[in-house]
């Protein structure tokens, strides 16, 4: 379907094709959002055949919204938002500003139609910016403009990594680029941090391994709950620790909080509860579960806290 000029929203950049499916636009549309076209709804559709795509970005935007009423609750009003997508359907900034408005965010997205949408959508927020950067760029990210304006290193910070370092490979040294954000970062500073594992159910993330490769989006790497552990450094994880993304601090619904299903069995592996906390997202042998449950169990998540440096002397 084409989209006439006239029929063009405003939030629109001129120079963004909008007869070709962008990702963003697609996360939007499994959002609930309304920055998207026929095309991106199509291929959403096509997509949510393989994989439970919709339930899984609820999950994972939830999650960050909950993590970002903990960083506001815990006095932290500054926001990173590492691999943001497009700020849409209740984001980061929403989140902060509705619990303060004070609250400062800039969006990082190294994909140039989503910054671009992104520019347009946040036109007379002075306290928001939105930075086109390769988040493995560190150095280009905390030398940005946006960055410099909105945000003070000597205070803490929240670095957002939601649902973005599967498509960083291990050859990029994943954990030394979280390392570089959070030595740039004041004590007390947070980072909330989600990604997906094939743990409990393989075959599930390896068909969204194979979208991505067909959707020409970079490369995803799902790790192990260890591996994704490890990803944390020596920060202290803060309660409930690295559970399911669907399950971090699901008693406070923020929206679409879909509780994982009730009266099934912990998932397991090789026996072992997979997260120690009691979790029910699914059945033992992962047969059992629906399509929306395996969006629970395909990816962790955490907030971890930088603690102050041990004095000298
Ligand atoms: C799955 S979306 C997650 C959106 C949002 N963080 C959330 O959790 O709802 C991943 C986003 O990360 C961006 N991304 C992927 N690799 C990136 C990189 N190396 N640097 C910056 N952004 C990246 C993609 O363009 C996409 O918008």
């Amino acid at each position: 379907m084409r989209c006439a000029v006239q029929d063009r929203p405003n939030w629109v950049p001129s120079n963004v094709d909008v007869e070709r499916p962008n990702f963003a636009r697609l996360y939007d549309y499994y959002l609930g959002g309304a920055h998207n076209f026929a095309v991106d709804r199509a291929l959403a559709e096509q997509s949510n055949q393989l994989v439970p795509g919709t339930q899984l970005a609820r999950n994972s935007r939830t999650f960050l919204r909950r993590a970002v009423r903990l960083c506001v609750d815990r006095g932290v009003t500054q926001f990173l938002d590492l691999g943001s997508g497009l700020p849409t359907a209740g984001n980061v900034h929403e989140v902060a500003q509705a619990a303060d408005r004070d609250c400062r965010v800039v969006y990082v997205d190294n994909e140039p139609v989503t910054v671009a949408h992104g520019r347009a959508m946040l036109r007379g927020n002075d306290l928001v910016g939105i930075v086109l950067a390769d988040l493995r760029d560190v150095r280009a990210v905390l030398a940005a403009q946006e960055t410099r304006r909105l945000l003070d290193f000597d205070r803490p910070v929240a670095v957002l990594m939601s649902g973005v370092l599967h498509f960083v490979p291990d050859s990029d040294r994943p954990a030394e680029i979280v390392a570089a954000y959070l030595d740039a970062a004041a004590p007390d500073s947070l980072l909330a941090l989600s990604h997906v594992t094939g743990d409990v159910l393989p075959d599930v993330a390896g068909r969204l391994v194979a979208l991505a490769e067909h959707a020409s989006t970079p490369l995803v790497t799902p790790r192990t709950r260890e591996q994704i552990g490890r990803l944390f450094g020596g920060l202290e994880l803060l309660d409930p620790g690295l559970t399911f993304t669907a399950r971090w601090r699901c008693e406070q619904d923020l929206g679409w909080g879909r509780p994982p299903a009730d009266g099934v069995e912990a998932p397991r592996v090789d026996g072992a509860a997979v997260d120690g906390a009691g979790v029910d997202g699914a059945a033992a042998d992962g047969r059992a579960v629906g399509f929306g449950d395996a969006a629970v169990v395909v990816s962790y998540a955490g907030v971890g806290h930088k603690p102050a440096a041990p004095r000298v002397g």
